[in-house]
């Protein structure tokens, strides 16, 4: 197997891994080498379809307070998020966006060159900066992305996907084992450092508006090894993603349209957020969500529609470019034409437990981005906070690994010849129907585990993903990369299920019919792989 030394090793290309690697190198004086691998091409990843925008509470926005921002986004997560870790991400807020300024983002500003704010769900006040108008997530991604290929301190591995992390006894992490599809290769990565920036597991669901790479890789390998995973039950589901069949995902309909003052209604023009909650289309995006999966259960509707039209229209030719223009290759005028939505899986809360330098339950892996639960978006997270965490943790992070040693100890007296003897084995000749069996799973935690759920629903998936684990015989070694994304989604399936079946209440997300009611004490679920077994730790 061949072996690459690197300082340190990221896992994923999103924003999260591009400005980790380029805070690191910019930084970190010791660090020769930066290995980013990942599992496609560089672009493919969630980060790049993100559309409404990034949170940024800056002194230039008067309106605008830290103790605001704080107050929206506690109240938004249901009273699970971490007081200390909201703090800390708001008030490094302007911080990252001047440095992401720097590096050449050019975010939306008015004729006199001031930044543009918008609004969206549960924000009181307008502090949501955009870029491209609804291409935030692919100006950003663009500009780290060309950073990155400049800077000779990183490589770029494409198609190669992370499968086992190599971690000690003492459960300290050492590299780990990669998976090169072009090649048809292993390779070992040693290092004394691996941050993990592998994103969410959208693509558990049919309905989704993650691109088919957002598998929770990341969550599954640290599990494996015996990282602590934290809130998995509570997967937000996006209220309004454009209910149309295309061939990736759900394509995003943002809700900062809903910000600028569309309407949700049925196909009549009637609306319905008024029975829901106060702040009507604003409302906390779990409230929301939950607002059209009931008028669509009650009517029998496949979606609700989403009334465009009373925003003037220059002002959604130049706010949401994109948003047109799919949507007229769909034959919808979004000035004129209702936009078909339904709620669709879009982010997952839960992660591996990380605190605010991205260290998890593991010395030497670190996690930042999707794939990682500081605590900042509680039950429920509020819109445009995840793009700021996917800045601020990796920033803080590089600030700690200045004063680590990262010099080259790579002979570190752990062969892992056990581990990697497993990966050189000859494969059998059983080929499994990858895309069938992956389909089979999305449907059954759509059906039973999705924006409602209840102990028999859950026990039922349980047994669902048990069968479905009996007719896919990959203890370790996989064919190719399909089949390490299913292996790595049935064992998030479980953990999601495992976690929901723990928790006995509703809050924000996680909706269970059997316990409409919320505890009085917010607790964080975490489940730790001991022996193979799972452990809850309260
Ligand atoms: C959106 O544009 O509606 C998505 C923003 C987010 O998920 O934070």
């Amino acid at each position: 197997m061949e072996s690459i030394n690197s300082s340190v090793v990221i896992v994923g290309s999103g924003i999260s891994g591009l400005y980790c690697a380029l805070k690191l190198a910019e930084t970190c004086p010791d660090i020769h080498n930066i290995s980013l691998i990942t599992k496609s091409e560089i672009k493919k990843c969630n980060s790049h379809f993100a559309q409404g925008g990034i949170v940024g509470v800056m002194s230039e926005n008067t309106a605008d307070t830290h103790s605001s921002h704080i107050s929206d986004t506690i109240k938004a997560g249901a009273g699970l998020s971490d007081f200390n870790a909201v703090k800390f991400i708001s008030e490094t807020s302007e911080t990252v966006i001047k440095d992401l300024i720097a590096h050449g983002v050019n975010f939306d500003r008015d004729d006199s060159g001031n930044l543009n704010f918008t609004l969206e769900g549960a924000h009181s006040v307008k502090r949501i900066l955009h870029a491209g108008g609804d291409a935030t997530g692919r100006v950003m991604e663009d500009v780290l992305v060309h950073d990155v290929f400049q800077n000779q301190k990183i490589t770029v591995y494409e198609n190669t996907m992370a499968v086992e992390l190599l971690v000690t006894d003492e459960k300290i992490c050492k590299g780990l084992i990669a998976y090169n599809e072009n090649r048809d290769e292993y390779i070992r990565y040693n290092t004394t450092c691996v941050i993990l920036a592998s994103g969410g597991m959208g693509q558990l669901y049919p309905y989704t508006t993650n691109p088919t790479v957002a598998t929770g890789d990341g969550i599954a390998i640290s599990y494996r090894a015996g990282a602590v995973i934290q809130d998995l039950e509570f997967i937000q589901f996006h209220p309004t993603a454009l209910a149309l069949k295309l061939p990736e995902c759900n394509f995003l309909i943002s809700e900062a349209v809903r910000g600028e003052g569309a309407k949700l209604c049925h196909a009549d023009g009637s609306t319905f957020m008024e029975k829901y909650h106060q702040d009507l289309e604003l409302a906390p995006r779990d409230i929301v969500a939950r607002a059209i999966f009931n008028e669509m259960s009650e009517l029998g509707l496949s979606n609700v529609f989403l009334n465009a039209s009373v925003i003037d229209k220059a002002v959604l030719e130049k706010r949401f470019p994109t948003i047109s223009k799919i949507c007229s290759e769909h034959g919808i005028d979004i000035s004129k034409d209702y936009i078909p939505v339904f709620p669709a899986a879009h982010y997952s809360m839960g992660g591996i437990k990380t605190n605010l330098e991205g260290k998890t339950s593991i010395k030497g892996l670190y996690a930042v981005g999707e794939t990682a639960s500081t605590g900042l978006h509680g039950a429920n997270r509020l819109a445009s906070n995840s793009l700021l965490e996917c800045l601020v943790i990796p920033y803080h992070l590089c600030e700690y690994l200045k004063s680590c040693d990262l010099s080259h100890d790579f002979d570190c007296g752990y062969s892992f010849d056990n581990v990697i003897s497993e990966y050189c084995k000859e494969m059998g000749f059983v080929q499994y129907d990858v895309g069938i069996l992956k389909s089979e799973l999305k449907n059954i935690m759509w059906k039973n585990v999705s924006i409602v759920r209840n102990e028999n629903s859950l026990k039922l998936a349980k047994q669902e993903i048990s069968d479905l684990k009996n007719r896919f015989l990959r203890n370790k070694k996989c064919l190719n990369i399909a089949e390490y994304e299913f292996k790595n989604m049935l064992l998030n399936a479980e953990l999601v299920v495992d976690s929901a079946l723990m928790r006995k209440e509703s809050r924000g997300a996680h909706y269970r019919t059997d316990y409409l009611s919320q505890n009085e004490v917010a607790e964080h679920s975490q489940l730790l792989n001991e022996k193979g077994e799972l452990v809850f730790v309260k």
